[in-house]
C-alpha cells in the first residue's frame, strides 16, 4: 500500500489535494483501527458499580413500656360493717349477780328490740363469768323463724314453742334438734363487782342483716 500511495503521490505531486485511496487500502486500514478499537476496549478497566441505596430494614416492633401507675392517696378510711363479727356494741348494764338467783333473768341487748337470757347454770361453762365462772347470755329469738324461747333450769335447755328447737345453755346454746340449723348467739359479758355487762354479741340474731343498725356505728 505505501508503495502506491508513494507512486500516488509521485504520479500527483500536487500537495494540496488529499491523497487518495483505493477500496483495498481502506478496507485493510478499517480492520486494523477496528481491531484497535477492540483492544482498547479489553483493555479499559471495568465499569465501576453503580452504588444502590441501602435499603431500610424493618425494625421489629418494641412493646413500649406502660406508664407507671400514679400512686394511690389515700385521703379517708370507710369502717365496712361485718355480719356476725364482734362489733363496737355498747357496754350497757343489764343486770345484777343478785337477779340471778332464780337462774334466769330477761333483759334486752344490744337494743330494746332484742330479748336475751342471762342465765346463772350452776357450773362453770364455756364463756362462762362472774365468780363461778358460771354466768352466760343468749339471744331470747330462735334462730329458725323468730320465736321467743322458754329456758328450763332444771335442764339447762331452751325450748322453742313454735317447732320444738332444743338448745344446751350449758354448751355454747348448741343446737340439740329441732328444724333450726344454727346455734343461739351469745351475749358476751363482763361482771364488775355486782353487775353484770353486756359488751357485744357473736353470731347474728335473728331477722337481722346486723346486730346493731348503722346510726349506732
Ligand atoms: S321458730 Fe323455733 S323451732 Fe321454729
Amino acid at each position: 500500500m505505501e508503495d502506491r500511495e508513494v507512486k500516488s503521490l509521485e504520479e500527483n505531486p500536487d500537495h494540496s489535494q488529499k491523497p487518495r485511496l483505493d477500496r483495498r487500502s481502506f478496507l485493510k486500514l478499517s480492520s486494523i483501527s477496528g481491531a484497535a478499537a477492540v483492544l482498547a476496549a479489553c483493555a479499559a478497566p471495568p465499569p465501576a458499580p453503580t452504588a444502590v441505596p441501602p435499603t431500610a430494614v424493618p425494625q421489629a416492633s418494641v412493646p413500649t413500656a406502660a406508664p407507671a401507675p400514679s400512686p394511690v392517696v389515700v385521703t379517708e378510711t370507710v369502717e365496712v360493717p361485718v355480719i356476725g363479727a364482734v362489733l363496737p356494741y355498747p357496754r350497757l348494764k343489764i343486770a345484777t349477780l343478785n337477779d340471778l338467783q332464780s337462774g334466769a333473768f330477761s333483759a334486752t341487748y344490744p337494743d330494746q328490740f332484742s330479748p336475751i337470757q342471762v342465765l346463772k347454770v350452776g357450773k362453770k361453762v364455756p364463756g362462762g363469768v362472774g365468780p363461778d365462772g358460771d354466768i352466760v347470755a343468749y339471744s331470747g329469738l330462735c334462730t329458725h323463724m323468730g320465736c321467743p324461747m322458754s329456758y328450763d333450769p332444771a335442764t339447762k335447755i331452751f325450748v322453742c314453742p313454735c317447732h320444738y328447737s332444743h338448745f344446751d345453755a350449758a354448751a355454747d346454746a348448741m343446737l340439740i334438734n329441732g328444724p333450726a340449723t344454727q346455734n343461739l348467739p351469745r351475749i358476751i359479758l363482763e361482771v364488775e363487782g355486782q353487775d353484770i355487762y353486756a359488751v357485744a354479741v357473736e353470731g347474728l340474731i335473728y331477722g337481722r342483716v346486723h346486730n346493731l343498725s348503722l346510726t349506732e356505728l
